[in-house]
């Protein structure tokens, strides 16, 4: 009988053991691939191609297919766009839902809101406002900020939502003078996680949120 020399076997043995690895992570991570590669490679190459990014595509499409001032026109087009066509990082239409039914419990007046991205979850909030009540949504991009401003426009929202522009470890001590921010009945924090802990500890020497120790899910963001 032929005998496999020893390296052979090794290297048979090691290939295995990656294959096998290989199908364990990709059944595991099976979402986690499939967004990183749309991310990192088919997006790249659409932006390539097209000429302008997945934040103005979503944009467009909010465009063609939202009534102007109808909030609800605004998340479905978004939501159909981002389920069928590109994933984005929005709060998307389930978490949203627990979102609407913690807003339509608490009523808060003055929510405020770290990370903004395109909008979603700031039409989101804002359509479920009192009269009279305010958003404010904190976003570091501006060109993510300026997509926001355009689609609180197209939503008929402008009014309820301020945009400011810049990093929320700077804004934040700036609610109570800039802002006239004394306290605030709902925070959602959707930024970095790794800013969650230090923006709070931030807000509680800033204006306090009023509604927190109540409310606990409403900062939960992600
Ligand atoms: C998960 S996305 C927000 C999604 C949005 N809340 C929604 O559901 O539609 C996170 C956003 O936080 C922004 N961001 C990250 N760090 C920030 C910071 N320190 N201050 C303000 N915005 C920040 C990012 O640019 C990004 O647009």
């Amino acid at each position: 009988m032929l005998e496999a020399p020893p390296p052979l076997w090794a290297a048979a043995a090691l290939g295995l053991t990656l294959l096998g690895l290989m199908v364990f992570l990709c059944r595991r991570h099976w979402a986690m691939l499939r967004i990183g590669y749309n991310e990192f490679l088919l997006q790249p190459l659409r932006n390539l191609l097209m000429g302008d990014s997945k934040e103005q595509r979503i944009l467009h499409h909010v465009r063609q297919h939202a009534q102007r001032g109808d909030p609800q026109s605004v998340l479905d087009a978004i939501d159909t766009y981002c389920s069928q066509k590109e994933w984005a990082m929005n709060v998307g239409d389930k978490k949203g839902a627990i979102m609407d039914s913690v807003i339509q419990e608490y009523r808060p007046s003055l929510v405020l809101e770290l990370g903004a991205y395109c909008g979603y979850s700031a039409v989101r909030i804002a359509r479920l406002l009192p009269p009279g009540g305010r958003l404010l949504t904190m976003e570091i991009n501006p060109t993510y900020a300026a997509i926001t401003q355009q689609m609180l426009d197209i939503a008929g929202l402008q009014d309820k939502v301020t945009v400011l522009l810049g990093a929320s470890q700077d804004l934040i001590p700036q609610l109570k003078h800039k802002y006239d921010v004394d306290t605030l009945d709902m925070v959602f924090l959707d930024h970095w996680k790794d800013r969650y802990l230090p923006d709070t500890l931030l807000l509680e020497v800033s204006p306090s949120p009023t509604g927190h120790r109540g409310c606990p899910d409403a900062q939960a963001g992600g």
